[in-house]
């Protein structure tokens, strides 16, 4: 299996990024954020307790979304590999991660990191505010508190990976394609 982390903050552009590499590579995409938002529209238990932490611009409780994550390897056992884009976004959902994968004798290969400054985070998200319809891009006061909650919770995974020398950075404030053919070669060597 070939496991990728597209890491990042709120706004960083995972989601589109993630679109074009899933095709290009036949990875299974797992958007944590994307697997709440349909818990949230199908008004699921999990997505009624989760709706009250995304409003906020808070993180859902580890446990919800490892648990999510688990299940979701589990259906796709016979996967070539996934990406993982928006978790782990804590220390623990980073460490729960390694031992699923390890059960898997399977581990994340690379962690892509996307470095976006703040106020381009904000305002891709202002923009995209207009035709989301997503609750927490409504409001700026939420979008701050997301950049806050990933600095002090999220950026920490970084840490945790970089121990293993598994992250590499890149421009996330180019062109959508430039930042994919960024992204692309540091895949490519990898595989070679
Ligand atoms: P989630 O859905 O994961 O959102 P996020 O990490 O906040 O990321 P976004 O989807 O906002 O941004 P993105 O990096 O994907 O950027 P995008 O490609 O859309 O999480 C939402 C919430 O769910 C969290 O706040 C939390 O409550 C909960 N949650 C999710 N996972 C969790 C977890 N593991 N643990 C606990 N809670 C969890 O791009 C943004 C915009 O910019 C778009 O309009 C795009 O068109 C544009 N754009 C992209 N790239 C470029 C570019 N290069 N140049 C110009 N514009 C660009």
């Amino acid at each position: 299996m070939f496991n990728l982390i597209l890491f990042g903050p709120p706004g960083s552009g995972k989601g589109t990024q993630s679109a074009k590499l899933v095709e290009k590579y036949g990875l299974i995409h797992l958007s944590t954020g994307d697997l709440l938002r349909k818990e949230l529209k199908l008004k699921t238990p999990l997505g009624v307790e989760a709706q009250q932490f995304i409003d906020k611009g808070q993180l859902v409780p580890d446990e919800v979304v490892i648990g999510m994550i688990s299940s979701a390897l589990d259906e796709n056992a016979s996967a070539r590999g996934f990406l993982f884009d928006g978790f782990p976004r804590t220390t623990a959902q980073a460490e729960a991660l390694d031992k699923l994968l390890e059960l898997k004798k399977s581990s994340i290969a690379l962690v892509l990191f996307l470095d976006v400054n703040e106020e381009e985070l904000i305002q891709r998200l202002i923009n995209r505010a207009k035709t989301s319809g997503r609750s927490d891009d409504a409001d700026e006061t939420i979008q701050r508190k997301r950049q806050d909650v990933y600095r002090k919770e999220t950026l920490p995974v970084a840490a945790h990976y970089d121990k293993f020398k598994k992250v590499i950075h890149v421009d996330g404030m180019a062109e959508i394609d430039v930042v994919f053919s960024g992204l692309t070669s540091h895949i490519d060597k990898k595989i070679a």
